[in-house]
């Protein structure tokens, strides 16, 4: 094969928020698939909030990228030369091959993906792992019952837009919160939310007006500031389903502080017989994707479901788009292509 591959790897661990030279592009010969591997040329790469967690070395539910090594990441692909039974060239797969344009990966690792049945970068946003992550917490945490007003935030971001449309097919009132008339009247019209407030104003006053009866389940994406202005909505017997809390994630490692509002008065759990529940998706999503993808899959036949794709074209674009991420430059599922 005469195409090299081209790699970022991690340099150094952030301090606070990414910058470019925390990541170095580096082109490298193509890897040489070993039995029982099957060497993959990636489309299209995912960008998501946890690589941030990824580049700490702090303690966490998994275990940090080392330096100097690929950048963890979802991609889809297609196999280009096969050493295992069972995939030829030409087929497509997705798993966590990393920020790189080849990857040679043992086939145990590969998720086969019918390139028919959607857009390609579709199976790393609505119907991948942010997809997956709104449907698995609606139905084991949010619990959302027709009638109810459920809140999300981020929107118009990869999860928030999949969990707010799964709410409103489950007869609920939804409304988001996002950065930006834009981002909100993309939410609304596009979406089909009931309403979507901007937390760049003055969310108090926006939220009191559109969830004048309080809110069953929040949708937490955010933390911070939002959180501290949805907390003292909740009805009784809401459900906050604490999916990630990104406004937080460029905290310096072993600071005492957020530097943001102090946090909410937890007495108000008791009080109120409130929810509030963590969850990460690989905990129990994937044995559970062939259920989830049928059913997406029959709402977007249908028309009843519908994305927005931030594409960044290019690879070594990816330290930028993903360092904007983190300061909310994405605007939909944030994917690169790799070429
Ligand atoms: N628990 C799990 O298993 C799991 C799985 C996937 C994702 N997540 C979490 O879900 C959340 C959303 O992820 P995603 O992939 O869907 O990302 P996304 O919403 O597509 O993109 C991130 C968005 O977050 C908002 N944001 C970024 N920095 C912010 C800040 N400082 N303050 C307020 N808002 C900020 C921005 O939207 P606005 O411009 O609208 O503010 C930005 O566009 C993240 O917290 C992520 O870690 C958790």
């Amino acid at each position: 094969m005469t195409e090299s591959n081209l790699q970022v790897l991690l340099r150094r661990r952030p301090k606070g928020a990414p910058v470019a030279e925390d990541f170095e592009v580096v082109e490298t010969p193509p890897p040489v698939p070993q039995e029982g591997e099957v060497l993959v040329r990636h489309r299209f790469l995912s960008l998501d909030p946890y690589m941030r967690g990824r580049m700490s070395a702090a303690k966490s539910y998994a275990k940090p990228v080392d330096l100097g090594a690929v950048m963890e990441g979802a991609a889809v692909g297609e196999v280009v030369a096969s050493r295992a039974a069972g995939f030829a060239p030409g087929d497509t797969v997705m798993n966590s091959f990393g920020w790189q344009r080849f990857a040679a990966v043992p086939a145990a690792r590969l998720l086969r993906i019918d390139p028919a049945e959607a857009p390609l970068s579709a199976s790393l946003g609505v119907l991948g792992m942010p997809g997956l992550t709104a449907w698995v917490g609606l139905e084991d945490i949010g619990q959302p019952k027709p009638g109810e007003t459920v809140v999300v935030s981020a929107a118009s971001g990869a999860v928030g837009q999949v969990v707010g449309q799964l709410a409103k097919l489950r007869g609920c009132r939804v409304v988001g919160i996002a950065g930006g008339a834009e981002k909100c009247r993309f939410v609304t019209e596009e979406l089909g939310f009931d309403a979507c407030v901007d937390h760049r104003g003055a969310l108090d006053a926006q939220l009191e007006a559109v969830c004048p009866e309080g809110i069953d389940v929040y949708w937490e994406n955010v933390g911070g500031a939002v959180q501290a202005a949805v907390f003292p909505r909740l009805r009784d017997f809401a459900r906050m389903v604490m999916c990630g809390v990104i406004a937080q994630y460029n905290v310096v490692e072993g600071a005492d502080s957020f530097g943001g509002p102090p946090g909410p008065n937890l007495g108000a759990v008791v009080r109120k017989r409130l929810r509030i529940q963590g969850f990460i998706v690989s905990d129990t999503g994937w044995p559970r994707y062939a259920a989830f993808r049928r059913e997406m899959l029959g709402h977007i036949g249908a028309g009843r479901l519908r994305w927005r794709e931030d594409v960044v074209p290019g690879l070594h674009r990816a330290p930028e788009a993903f360092i904007g991420l983190l300061e909310g430059r994405n605007f939909g599922k944030l994917v690169v292509a790799i070429d």
